[in-house]
């Protein structure tokens, strides 16, 4: 078995066309302040000249979606496929149910556009507390590769019997042995490329005995082409209880895509707040462009307050930077957010009291210094 096509690299170019798609709630919020420090990154002293960030600003969402019935233009996806990458926000509002909101934005871009890898690194940045009485920065980080095209978000099931006391619902989980193949090839790829070389990955092969035993099968089989990674496996039940009391022994973890859903807003959680937590949907093979989010949603109890955590999504342009192939670019980022993060200048859901501008501006301030 190849694994030779499993992440394209990427071509360095000197301006990138991003599409923003801020989205609803807090996601304006969070979105301008990347726009801003992307900006601010082109122009500081030890990046200028190296690249241009050029933004398109797309205002597809809930309020679209009430005047016009659609969350996105008929020819969303040929638009989309005219950028680099993806910058999002959130999706989600009050006055629209979730699965219209989620499967009218968010799904209606990574299923298509086939971002099959859904990668959320996660650790305790520095200044910054775990929930954990023993954890210090060090002790959890870890990068989680979640399916993101198929399994039980493949939406494929229905409704029948609307409204009768008979009325039947099936939810149907699909899992393509390629599906499979192609996630945990790109999984191992991430955790030989990490320091520590070990894979994780979950299922629930013991109650589910299809689709999880075939998880397992064709994980092992993969296995074979990387023999330098470590590799084990962990039911999703006790998975939870592994990343609690042991955190120190997990890297990379490959699950799918609602186990991975579910455990990364734990890891988020452990790892200090929901509020840093990034996420890039990538299509491994370039042909489409990846999309970039913070792994929160709208977050309609702060919505216009102004205290917003704008972590997530730096953390989430410094992957796509990287993504981009701007490596430098993405780790001088980090270091400046990391640096705020270190002199206190935190919101409120790290126990800090600053609002979300000013740890964009103290990030600014901070790239300046590089
Ligand atoms: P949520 O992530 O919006 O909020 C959960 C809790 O975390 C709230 O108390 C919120 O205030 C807090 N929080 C989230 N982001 C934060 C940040 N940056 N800084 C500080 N605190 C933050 O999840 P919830 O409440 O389950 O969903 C709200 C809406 O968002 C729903 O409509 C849901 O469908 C949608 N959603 C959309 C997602 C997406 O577009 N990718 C992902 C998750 C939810
Ligand atoms: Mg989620």
């Amino acid at each position: 078995m190849s694994n030779g096509n499993a992440i394209s690299a990427p071509t360095l170019k000197s301006t990138y066309k991003i599409a923003s798609i801020p989205g609803d709630g807090i996601g304006p919020e969070v979105i301008s302040a990347g726009v801003e420090v992307l900006t601010a990154l082109t122009k500081c002293k030890k990046f200028e000249g190296q690249f241009e960030l050029d933004f398109t600003h797309l205002d597809w969402g809930t309020d679209r979606y009430l005047k016009t019935g659609k969350y996105t233009p008929e020819d969303y996806l040929q638009q989309l496929k005219e950028y680099d990458a993806i910058l999002f926000g959130s999706v989600g509002s009050p006055s629209v149910p979730d699965h219209i909101s989620l499967w009218g934005l968010r799904l209606a871009i990574c299923q298509p556009l086939q971002q099959y890898a859904n990668v959320r690194p996660t650790r305790i940045l520095p200044g910054t507390k775990s929930p954990l009485a023993n954890c210090q920065p060090g002790d959890l980080d870890w990068v989680i590769v979640r399916e993101n095209s198929e399994g039980e978000y493949a939406g494929q099931g229905g409704r029948s019997h609307i409204g009768e006391e008979h009325e039947v619902a099936t939810e149907l989980s699909i899992f393509t042995r390629t599906g499979v193949r192609r996630i945990a090839q790109f999984a191992f790829m991430v955790a030989q490329g990490r320091p520590r070389k070990m894979l994780t990955y979950v299922t629930k092969s013991n109650a589910q005995r299809n689709g999880m035993v075939m998880w397992d099968e064709v994980v092992r089989e993969v296995a074979k082409d990387f023999p330098d990674v470590t590799l084990d496996h962990m039911l999703v039940d006790a998975m939870t209880v592994r990343m609690v009391l042991n955190p120190r022994s997990l890297d990379t973890i490959l699950a799918t895509n609602l186990h991975a859903d579910i455990l990364s807003d734990l890891a988020a959680a452990l790892a200090g707040s929901i509020g840093i937590a990034p996420t890039a949907n990538l299509d491994p093979s370039r042909k489409n462009p990846s999309m970039f989010e913070p792994i929160h949603g709208s977050a309609f109890d702060i919505t216009g307050l102004g205290v917003a955590n704008p972590v997530g999504t730096l953390w989430s342009c410094s992957e796509m930077l990287h993504w981009l192939g701007e490596s430098e670019a993405a780790v001088g980022l980090m270091v400046a957010v990391e640096k705020v993060c270190e002199a206190g200048i935190m919101t409120k859901d790290l126990g800090g009291s600053a609002g979300t501008k000013e740890v964009t501006q103290a990030v600014i301030e901070e790239l300046g210094k590089l």
